[in-house]
């Protein structure tokens, strides 16, 4: 290994107080964490310890000026029960990319994938194997310099923590169309996870929820006019049996499940436009019928459907779920091929491989 790493072995796993039946996103953590630092260009102290609270400096630059990126991905078994990941390099080219324009220090390839493999391969009796369950994977890095003055930073932590996880939204989700916020301009940093980018999206989010709202749909920063994405997620609009999204502008996220339901619905045959979309245009095909069925799409929130469009004052509503034809398959279709329940023909599934954990020994 060309990052050598050090294993750290919780003594008391916590595995056996989980409920694997009844999972919630995001509330409990697995028994190991992956830690790094990167200091002036040169990664170091790479180690797998038992998942606990982090030792740093209440002036590390992360804290009062928000240098801090995360990814999102999820581990799943196969039906032999071995673990495997959902594209782990498309997740590491974005972090780089978010790295870089949050002038943070790259990950190179073969450290991102070694802690990946490592960290899920020891803690693999933590992936739930009940439907629509997975384990989420959340890397993520901070800059940890000592200065409380503005300059560029040289000193990063980067962290891989793990969550049994069930739905993120266990129903359909109402969204409104921002007429006042705005998340990304272009030139910003939207096509970034970063911290920031969902941080400033809570007061809007808690408006949103006030009025009767899951989330929020962004739209442009100049004229409200175009969707960009929903807070969690990227968005589909079914306008007259085409599948519309927003394109990549530099204002939203390159979602990986956004590129692989595109890559499924070529594959279906379904026309797919990938272009601005006004809400003005929705709204006229919901008037007309048109305006069958919209989707979000994310690692967390997988194949999200979404029942209500709320703009400008009045609410669309879409067809229920009897009538929901493309966030059913797709929905259906990814689960399978990320579980191995369907063949994978993108080479998207990823199995997990130890170079140090011996196969017969994961923590029980
Ligand atoms: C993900 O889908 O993995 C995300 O990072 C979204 C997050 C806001 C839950």
């Amino acid at each position: 290994m060309k990052y050598p790493f050090h294993i750290e072995r919780t003594e008391t796993s916590r595995l056996g107080t989980v409920n694997f039946k009844d999972l919630a996103f995001g509330k409990l953590y697995g028994d190991h964490m992956f830690v790094a630092e990167c200091k002036k260009g040169r990664w170091t102290d790479c180690k797998i310890t038992p998942y606990g609270n982090l030792y740093f400096s209440p002036a590390s630059s992360a804290l009062h000026y928000g240098q801090i990126i995360f990814e999102g991905m999820k581990a799943y078994k196969d039906p032999d029960g071995n673990p495997q990941l959902f594209r782990p390099e498309q997740n590491h080219k974005r972090f780089n990319a978010s790295a870089a324009r949050m002038g943070m220090s790259e990950i190179p390839q073969e450290l991102w994938l070694d802690a990946l493999h490592e960290l899920i391969s020891l803690d693999q009796e933590w992936i739930p194997e009940e439907e629509g369950c997975s384990l989420y994977v959340r890397p993520f890095m901070f800059a940890t310099d000592r200065f409380i003055g503005i300059r560029p930073t040289e000193f990063f932590k980067f962290i891989i923590i793990t969550s049994p996880a069930g739905f993120y939204y266990a129903k359909p989700v109402k969204v409104i169309a921002s007429d006042h916020y705005v998340r990304a301009f272009q030139g910003g940093v939207g096509f970034a996870k970063a911290a920031g980018n969902y941080g400033a999206t809570m007061l809007p989010l808690k408006e949103a929820q006030q009025q009767g709202f899951d989330q929020v749909l962004w739209t442009d920063g100049l004229e409200h006019k175009y969707a960009q994405e929903i807070g969690t997620m990227n968005v589909f609009f079914m306008i007259d049996g085409v599948a519309v999204t927003p394109e990549l502008d530099g204002t939203i996220l390159d979602g990986i499940t956004r590129d692989s339901v595109i890559q499924l619905l070529h594959s279906y045959g379904t026309p797919v436009e990938v272009r601005r979309i006004s809400l003005d245009e929705i709204a006229d095909a919901h008037k007309k019928g048109l305006f069958t069925e919209a989707f979000g799409t994310g690692t967390a929130a997988s194949i999200a459907p979404i029942s209500h469009v709320g703009y400008k004052g009045a609410v669309m509503q879409l067809p229920p779920a009897s009538a929901w034809e493309y966030s059913t398959r797709l929905k259906h279709d990814l689960e399978a091929i990320k579980t191995s329940r369907l063949p994978d023909p993108f080479g998207w599934v990823a199995k997990v491989k130890s170079k140090l954990v011996p196969e017969e020994a994961p923590i029980m």
